[in-house]
This record gives structure tokens, sequence and C-alpha cells, in this order.
């Protein structure tokens, strides 16, 4: 299986030409998984919520989602992607699974970081697992990494791959994270993160690049640099994310103990 993740550097507002931009990207190299940023096409820095409200979208049916779809039926494809869902009053910060044939899955962000929380109400669906043959795909969004909670959720379910749209701005952070996710979870994990600088409040936001592909011993199957824009693609084998033995003795998930766990 061939998994792509997509670096951009979308301008805030500017919808059309981000979803322009990173099709682009995506369109010059095969993928049957691609992974791209948290909020790819509106950008990320908002000033207040009303602005949320107005570039937020209705999932599935919103004209994000259907470009998505359209390029993934076109490619033989499918993309995992951030954006802003509206559901009612409600506003969140999710990331979609979409197919050749259409939408699959939406995962609102559950762990708000910063001024996310002013704007966006935590996620209620808890963490997905999307069984599509070639792979078991779980999603999480950027600041999710924190916890190993979430990816040790979506291990527990039987993803092969998770899937980490992200827009992140604390240096070196969720690099070494994820590492971590993937190594004591036995999976893949796939970050897409934006670079560029967004300085639309009092706060300037650098966003660190650095998206990467990581192997479930941990190892780094490829990142992407600091600054710019581009793609990486790798091709994995997925059976190694199902075989959670480390020694004839132990296995990754089946030696857990949840009876002497305090949670
Ligand atoms: C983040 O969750 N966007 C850091």
């Amino acid at each position: 299986m061939r998994i792509g993740i997509a670096q951009t550097s979308p301008v805030f507002g500017e919808v059309d030409r981000n979803i322009a931009e990173a099709l682009d990207l995506i369109g010059q190299e095969r993928a049957d998984l691609w992974i791209l940023p948290e909020l790819f096409a509106t950008g990320y820095q908002f000033v207040d919520t009303a602005e949320v409200r107005e570039l937020a979208e209705r999932v599935p049916g919103g004209s994000t989602t259907e470009a998505l779809v359209e390029h993934a039926h076109r490619h033989g494809c499918h993309i995992v992607a951030g954006l802003p869902e509206q559901d009612g009053d409600h506003l969140y910060n999710s990331a979609i699974l979409v197919g050749p044939d259409g939408f699959l899955a939406c995962y609102r962000k559950v762990h708000l970081f910063c001024a996310e929380k002013e704007h966006f109400t935590p996620g209620d669906r808890s963490f997905p697992v999307i069984d599509l043959g070639i792979a078991r795909i779980g999603m999480m969004v950027c600041f999710d990494h924190l916890f190993p909670e979430s990816a040790r959720s979506l291990a527990l379910q039987g993803a092969d791959i998770i899937c980490h749209p992200a827009n992140l701005v604390l240096p070196d952070l969720a690099q070494r994270t994820m590492t971590i996710r993937a190594l004591e979870n036995g999976v893949f994990t796939a970050t897409a993160n934006r670079v560029g600088t967004e300085a639309r409040t009092s706060e300037s936001l650098t966003y660190t690049g650095q998206s990467q592909i990581i192997g479930p011993d941990g190892e780094v199957i490829g990142r992407l640099s600091q600054t710019d824009v581009g793609v990486f693609v790798a091709d994995i084998d997925v059976e190694r994310a199902r075989n959670k033995r480390i020694t004839d003795w132990n296995d990754v998930l089946g030696d857990r103990r949840p009876d002497q766990y305090k949670l």
C-alpha cells in the first residue's frame, strides 16, 4: 500500500485557492491514501467565532468534502483532511475520510488547543477506525497527539495507520510524541502538518512543517522540511501493524493490565 502526506501553506480564507493547491500537489504523485493538514482549506487562525461560522461546512455535503470526493474518484485514492464542520449551532474542528465512492467518515477533534477552545465544541464521537480492506484507518487531529489515550484508543480498535492532520506550532513536540505513539501501539502514523506564518491577531503563529510518516518500530520512514510545501509518499507493509509481538513472551497490546490502571 502506498501512503502520502502533503505539507501545504494555505492563505487564510482563500478556500478555493487552498483546495486547488492541495489537490494539485497530491495529483502529482500516486498514493492509495493521502493525508492533508488540519483546516487545510480555510487556514487556522480565526479572529473570532463568527469567522469560523462563515467558513464552516456541513459534513458531508459541503463544498470542501465534495471537492475531495471528486478528486478521490478521479484518482482512485482515499483522502483524510481537516476542515471546520458546522452541525446546527455547533462548530467542530473535524477531519474527514473520503474515497472513490464518496464520503466515509468524520472525526471531531477531542482535545482542543489554545483559542480553539473559544471557537469549537470538543468532539463527541470518540476516535473512529474505518476498514478500507487494504488497511484499517484511524483518525485524530493535531493536539490529540499529546494524549496517549487518543492513539491507544485507535490501536485497540485495530487501526493499522493513524492519520494525523495537524497545524503544529510547538517546535518538535508532535514529531517526537508521534514517534512514540507509533512505537507503543505498533502502528504506522502519518502526520500532515502545514508551513507558513499567520499573524491575524496579536499572536503570530509559525507552523513547524516536518510532516512525517513513522513505522511500527518508531522508525522515521520519511520527514519533510520545516519550511517548504511538498509531499512524501512511501510504500508500507500494513501487515507489520498487525503483529504486536515484540518478544516470544510479549505483545504490545496483549500485555496491557487494565485492571491495574487507574483511569
Ligand atoms: C493544534 O492542535 N493545532 C496544535
